[in-house]
């Protein structure tokens, strides 16, 4: 049975206990569905009067949404704010600066308590440094960091003098790095000597050294260096700068610029379908109120709790839930270093033992591989430290599994922690469908119902509304203030991609399948509807690695596919035809080998295909397409039973399944 089919036919229903919904935000489905009719009654108020609780605003707006520009929308347009004073100042003027900000626990289990105070005054010095440097509002500034108290640092001061970060992962390439700078036309990066990860020192500085020897990108001023193990790096005079020794003798007093509401926050590149990543573009106050908003609601956030979102800031899921999300609402935070199997694979319910963490918010692949550890060794098991503290658990970036969910619920919830499955996306912004912990009865395996004021269906391909119980396409039919406002600089491909004309050009297409229960109205994700794979939570296109392996000299042709993986979720398989005759053996083996070095050098070692087959030629119809749904039942070992009657050459599919 396959994790779809598992969930649809789901029959257990944990509701919410009387603890989760005692003193909650939203305390109960009676208060859920207040919320959902106020949207549904009067949208732009009820819009208007969260983001007039929830942030603090320089020039108070006085529209709403406009529409005028569809799908080009705007949101409280004519209000101003700046991000960074909603984070950090107003807690401090509240009399809240000696409130921790954030717990980091680097790599080597070093803890670092970072006050709100001391935030402000970091983000406020390193602000100051890139002024006088001469970045200023509208410029785009590049951070290549890992996971660090730099890293917020480093986000912070970017939008504190209203420039645009875009954050690139640590695991990404020279090149992915390289295409970014470009695409963005930064003005600066930031970047570290090296990173931290199990144990290991891996470089950062030598790559975005060689991301910017490979062209295009001389806008380039200053690479500012945050000096993480003290390991050698080259150094280019007049380029390079140490961060520390930058915001040396920088003040700790930055006013912040104020902005439009609408002015870009940041730029996050994700995958599509077709062609380079494309530049995800959020503005100030949607993004930042939805995140703000949403640790109040999914979260059920207080004061008291300890939050801890194992996320990294390179995802979407870090800019939301840490960098964002966690200090706009002034809470206590987890931020972690290093890996979740260093320096064993109970590091992550020790951390929680440790900090004692109220709520946990972390991907079903590391909660897979978790299990898997704890199995072949009860030292790891979550039973083996205290994790009473726990009061809510959250999971994000792809499908859990129902038998997962039950371990966590199990385990590590000790079956009282209501677990917040929360189906959004980069360009949402925030949580979008989710369970609310005091309110929703939850269902393994189904995102439940979507937040009050988001007005997510299921349609079919001509964008009519399919009855319960059908599979569809995953939509939202109205703009909401923390969706994305652009592709940067190519307008052109955010209408295409995210309103197309087939649907009516006016729903918000998400790229996912999904199904709602016939009784409950439950959503549950099927998955990609896309040529776009996720494995292990993070979202790669076939076409990106197909590039990458035909970029190979000795490769004529390449196509991709996912396939199930009880870990990842997803795994990626490749198909291969090479320029030499088709290699067999350890001839095979180790050519598969350099390629997918190649991928990893290409793209980034999340992009490295799990299988590669070698083929004479991949399977296609007599006009030369390439039929990729026999190459995803070749990928699953499945039995072809599709029609193969339009294939140029059938015989290639012996070939390509045998290869394993
Ligand atoms: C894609 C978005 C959400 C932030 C991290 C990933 C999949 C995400 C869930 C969930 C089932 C999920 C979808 C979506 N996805 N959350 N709870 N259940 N699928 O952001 O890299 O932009 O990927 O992740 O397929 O479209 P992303």
């Amino acid at each position: 049975m396959s994790a779809i089919e598992s969930v649809l036919q789901e029959k257990r229903v944990f509701p919410p206990q009387a603890k989760a919904s005692a003193g909650a935000a939203i305390s109960g489905m009676e208060a859920y569905k207040a919320l959902v009719a106020e949207a549904e009654s009067d949208y732009e108020g009820f819009w208007a009067r969260i983001a007039r609780e929830m942030l603090s605003w320089h020039k108070p707006f006085s529209k709403v949404l406009d529409e005028s520009k569809a799908p080009f929308y705007t949101w409280f347009e004519d209000g101003e704010l700046n991000a960074s004073y909603n984070c950090l100042d107003r807690h401090v003027e509240a009399g809240r600066g000696n409130d921790n900000a954030i717990i980091f626990e680097a790599d080597d289990g070093t803890v670092t308590n970072v006050t709100y105070q001391d935030l402000l005054d970091r983000v406020s010095r390193l602000a100051n440094a890139l002024k006088k440097r001469g970045v200023k509002k509208g410029d785009r500034v590049v951070i290549y960091l890992p996971m660090s108290v730099e890293g917020v640092v480093a986000m912070q001061a970017c939008v504190r003098i209203g420039a645009t970060h875009s954050v690139v992962f640590g695991g990404f390439s020279s090149k992915s790095l390289n295409e970014r700078l470009v695409d963005v036309g930064a003005v600066a990066l930031i970047t570290a000597d090296e990173q931290m990860r199990g144990g290991k020192a891996l470089p950062l500085k030598s790559i975005a050294d060689d991301a910017l020897a490979a062209g295009g990108c001389e806008k380039v001023k200053d690479v500012i260096v945050y000096q993480r193990t003290g390991g050698k790096v080259a150094w280019t005079e007049g380029r390079d700068l140490w961060l520390h020794e930058i915001v040396e003798n920088e003040s700790n007093q930055c006013e912040p610029e104020w902005v439009s509401a609408e002015h870009p926050l940041f730029i996050l590149y994700t995958s599509g379908s077709t062609g380079k990543p494309k530049g995800v573009q959020h503005s100030t106050a949607g993004t930042l109120l939805w995140a703000a908003q949403t640790m109040k609601w999914t979260f059920d956030m207080k004061p008291g709790d300890i939050f801890w979102c194992t996320a990294d800031i390179g995802w979407i899921t870090g800019h939301s839930y840490i960098a964002y999300g966690p200090l706009a609402i002034g809470a206590t935070q987890v931020v972690f270093e290093g890996v979740p199997t260093f320096p064993h694979a109970g590091r992550f319910w020790e951390m929680i033992d440790r900090h004692k963490v109220t709520i946990f918010y972390t991907a079903p692949t590391a909660i897979r591989s978790l299990i898997k550890a704890s199995e072949a060794d009860a030292k790891v098991h979550p039973k083996s430290f205290d994790l009473s503290t726990l009061r809510i658990l959250g999971t994000v970036g792809e499908p859990i599994n129902p038998e997962a969910w039950m371990w966590y619920h199990e385990n590590v919830g000790r079956g009282q922690c209501p677990i917040v499955d929360t189906w959004w996306q980069t360009e949402t912004g925030g949580h979008m469908i989710t369970p609310l912990p005091g309110a929703t009865p939850l269902v393994p395996g189904s995102c439940t119902l979507p937040l009050p004021g988001i007005m997510a269906a299921v349609v079919d391909e001509t964008g009519q509304d399919v009855p319960n119980g059908q599979g569809g396409i995953l939509v939202v039919k109205r703009p909401w203030p923390s969706m994305l406002r652009n592709v940067w600089g190519d307008p052109k491909r955010y209408q295409t991609s995210y309103f197309p004309e087939e649907l009516g050009g006016k729903l918000y297409l998400a790229g996912d399948g999904a199904v709602r229960d016939k009784e409950t109205g439950y959503f549950t994700i099927m998955g990609r509807i896309d040529d776009v794979l996720n494995v292990s939570g993070h979202r790669l296109g076939t076409m990106e690695i197909e590039s990458a392996l035909v970029s190979n000299p000795m490769v004529a042709e390449a196509a991709v596919v996912g396939r199930p993986d009880d870990t990842t979720g997803e795994a990626v398989v490749a198909f291969v035809v090479l320029k030499r005759a088709r290699p067999e053996g350890d001839e095979a083996k180790q050519i598969a080998t350099e390629l997918r070095n190649w991928v990893g050098k290409e793209i980034g070692p999340i992009a490295k295909p799990k299988d590669i087959r070698f083929g004479e030629n991949l399977p296609k119809t007599r006009s030369g397409k390439i039929m990729r749904r026999l190459l995803r039942s070749l990928a699953k070992g499945e039995e072809i039973t599709q029609d193969v009657s339009t294939l140029e050459n059938p015989a290639i599919l012996d070939q390509l399944g045998e290869a394993r």
